[in-house]
């Protein structure tokens, strides 16, 4: 059966992740095995157990995903800059006793932003809608990116100001890092990048985000994956935005970091990501 992965949530029925990792395995020619496991929601400590038995069966790593990310982060020895800025763990490692912690989120979306979408963000005007777990997760390594202007928008705005200066202390050789609320984004003129990091598509809402934002040479990104043209990639595509794409090609990539962080070697990602695209329409 070879070396031991999984990851877990719950639910984890959905989850792609035992497909893409045994991919990734039988391309790369590595000996392991990935499966899913429900961890429990209660009692408050049936996470760490789950992990704790895991890694006692033998595991080497795991990915974690809602709703532990942040359960994931408390229980680690060691944690990566991101991960600690984003206050979140989504990939695991575990070697002589120790947790050893890692968010790939921001990185995979970046990656997916830059390599496939190519659009490269360095000198750009880039917009985050959000201020949740998953702009969080994204910060570091878009700031890392260069833009000229990274926006962060939240309904609540003390939100976005808090995650804003939480990550412009670190890294004060960034270009402009701004925090507003919507109301603010009319006067803002237009992005290059928009990205949809909040969780309104879940539910099949909208941010009010004006379409004032949006750029017909520009792009518009949805961080939620296979559901459709959602009413936020909606607005943009009506804006006149032609670069339209939902987080299928993230999910692959943040998968393909958390392999080679393990494996120490990177699968290729393309045939893949091709594979699990739903159509936007
Ligand atoms: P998580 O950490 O799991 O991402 P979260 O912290 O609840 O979840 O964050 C969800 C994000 O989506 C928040 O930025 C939230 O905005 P508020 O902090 O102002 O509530 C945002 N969000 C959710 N539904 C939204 C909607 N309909 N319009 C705009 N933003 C929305």
């Amino acid at each position: 059966m070879g070396d031991r992965y999984a990851v877990i949530g719950n639910p984890i029925g959905h989850t792609k992740s035992p497909l893409i990792h045994g991919f990734f395995a039988q391309e790369t020619g590595q000996d392991m095995s990935y499966k899913a496991i429900e961890g429990p929601v209660e009692p408050a400590s049936g996470f760490s157990d789950s992990v704790r038995s895991f890694i006692a069966a033998g595991g080497r790593g795991m990915n974690v995903t809602a709703p532990f990310k942040l359960e994931a982060f408390a229980m680690s020895d060691e944690r990566s800059e991101r991960a600690e800025l984003s206050g979140a763990v989504n990939a695991m490692k575990f070697e002589n006793g120790r947790i050893i912690a890692e968010n790939f989120d921001g990185v995979g979306l970046v990656r997916d932003i830059e390599v496939n979408l190519h659009q490269p963000m360095a000198g750009k005007r880039v917009l985050i809608l959000g201020a949740g777990g998953a702009a969080r997760g994204a910060l570091l390594p878009f700031v890392a990116a260069r833009p000229a202007e990274l926006v962060v928008t939240n309904r609540h705005v003390d939100k976005a100001r808090a995650l804003v200066e939480q990550v412009a202390r670190p890294l004060t050789a960034a270009g402009s890092l701004i925090a507003c609320g919507y109301a603010d984004l009319e006067a803002m003129g237009r992005f290059d990048l928009v990205i949809n990091a909040t969780s309104a598509s879940l539910t099949g809402q909208l941010p009010p985000v004006p379409p004032s934002v949006f750029s017909a040479s520009g792009s518009a990104y949805e961080l939620a994956y296979g559901k459709g043209l959602t009413p936020f990639l909606r607005l943009a595509r009506n804006a006149g935005v032609q670069g339209i794409a939902d987080g299928v090609g993230m999910l692959v990539e943040q998968a393909a970091e958390a392999f080679a962080w393990w494996r120490g070697i990177r699968p290729e990602t393309r045939t893949l990501i091709d594979r699990l695209t739903v159509p936007l329409d």
